[in-house]
């Protein structure tokens, strides 16, 4: 009895030291969806050797998968670690799959992994996220009660520079905790946002740590370190995160990928791109014309397009894709960046006059007045929609209550409180709903083909 007792502790211990970060569920470069399905498995553990086996159980019982592999991250504050990872491949189609991870021959970890599904499904999407705040959590405990089959931060994934030790200090403890097992099973998605990519660009070595640690697909615009429209980094300062990084840098910055009948075209719209550019722009009209089989198409980026908040009122220099936007049938552009939630009228918008980076583009509205999300649903333009509530500080709670102050195109304003946006997508019927951190219902739309 007493070496049976003995064995359980030294295995709860061995769990308990095995990670630094435990595993998290990333989509991998996966875009499309596939008969049978395949998920990245990532988890960080100190720099030292250990057996490392992933299983996965099928039909035929438990099955040892081959192929893991790690990128050492040796670059201060923390210590170097380890960024394990392996690909899940042949998993079944909207599936909640077991896995469990083993060390040395002994179970550490266990969980489900949610597949993608090939039809209806429920995505969460929220944004201006990580900043250890209770609020922070708080959406996080919320999301994870509504009980998505995947989740996108629509940028500012982690405050405030994107840094590996802020993501050890308030990201995976609070998205992958066993209180809030989100990460665990299902995949997460993000893009980075403007604090999320060097901003003093010689303070903080560890940064960005958005390249090593996600990994989603890399079927962005094919661009190089230190090339126009890549996330800047200097060499020198950065090179162990880079090196860490493998083909994520700069590429994994943009990309698009399918979820049931929706196409997700997600764009780096940091200071430093330009999608007039012919490069970014040939891509853009590329990706959204060749999704063709897709009832839906979503664009999600962090800088939004159309919005009323005083704060950040300036920052337009994204509105000049609006009309290739329109030319393909994107339905709903995500943003967040403006710490509150908004959307407007479905609306299209062809620009007159382009500034500077940080001054107004001015240009010409077309409205969809009749349009109401309730008797009728079938929207002629883009709905645009701000969902930055999602843990940072809120913007401008006072316009709320203050319709004077909202742009004539804009529906919604609430800032009063923080939100996420819940995407229920049944063929062609999408329903958004905005709710609060105890899951009440704050805004909600119906759209239909
Ligand atoms: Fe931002």
């Amino acid at each position: 009895m007493r070496t049976l007792l003995l064995c359980l502790l030294t295995a709860f211990m061995h769990a308990q030291d095995a990670f630094l970060v435990k595993p998290y569920l990333q989509l991998g470069d996966a875009p499309r969806s596939m008969p049978k399905e395949r998920l990245d498995l990532m988890w960080h553990t100190e720099d030292r050797d250990g057996a490392w086996i992933v299983e996965v159980r099928g039909a035929q019982g438990w099955t040892a998968l081959a192929g893991a592999t790690f990128h050492r991250l040796d670059t201060p504050p923390l210590p170097a670690h380890r960024i394990h990872r392996v690909t899940m491949n042949n998993l079944p189609q909207g599936a909640s799959v077991p896995y469990r991870v083993k060390l040395d021959g002994a179970v550490v970890f266990e969980a489900e992994a949610q597949t993608r599904k090939a039809g209806a499904h429920r995505m969460i999407v929220l944004g201006d996220a990580a900043n250890g705040s209770a609020t922070q959590a708080a959406i996080a405990r919320a999301v994870a009660a509504a009980r998505p089959d995947a989740v996108f931060i629509a940028g500012d994934l982690v405050y405030g520079r994107g840094r590996a030790s802020e993501y050890r200090a308030h990201f995976f403890p609070v998205y992958n905790s066993d209180e809030t097992p989100l990460m665990r099973r299902v995949p997460v998605l993000g893009v980075p946002g403007n604090h999320d990519v060097p901003y003093d660009l010689k303070k903080w070595p560890d940064a960005p740590a958005y390249f090593a640690y996600w990994s989603l697909p890399l079927n962005g615009p094919a661009l190089k370190a230190g090339e126009a429209n890549a996330a800047p980094v200097v060499a020198g300062v950065h090179d162990a995160v880079v090196a860490a990084s493998g083909p994520a840098f700069p590429r994994m910055a943009s990309f698009s990928f399918d979820y049931g009948k929706v196409h997700w075209t997600v764009l780096d719209s940091n200071v430093y791109t330009d999608w007039e550019s012919p490069a970014l722009k040939a891509w853009l009209e590329a990706d959204l014309k060749a999704a063709k089989g897709a009832a839906w198409r979503i664009v999600a980026l962090h800088h939004p397009l159309f919005q009323s908040s005083r704060t950040h009122a300036d920052d337009q220099w994204m509105r000049p894709i609006s009309p290739i936007l329109e030319k393909y049938g994107v339905d709903l552009v995500l943003a967040g960046h403006v710490h509150n939630y908004q959307r407007t009228v479905p609306l299209r918008f062809r620009p007159t006059k382009v500034g500077p980076r940080g001054k107004a583009v001015a240009g010409e509205f077309t409205v969809d007045q009749a349009f109401d999300g309730k008797t009728v649903t079938r929207a002629k333009g883009i709905i645009h929609i701000v969902t930055g509530a999602g843990g940072a500080e809120l913007y401008d709670s006072w316009q709320t209550d203050a319709k004077a102050s909202w742009q004539p195109w804009t529906r919604a304003f609430i800032s009063d409180r923080h939100s996420f946006t819940v995407l229920d997508v049944k063929a062609k019927t999408l329903k958004l709903r905005q709710l609060d951190t105890e899951g009440r219902e704050l805004d909600a739309i119906t759209l239909t083909k």
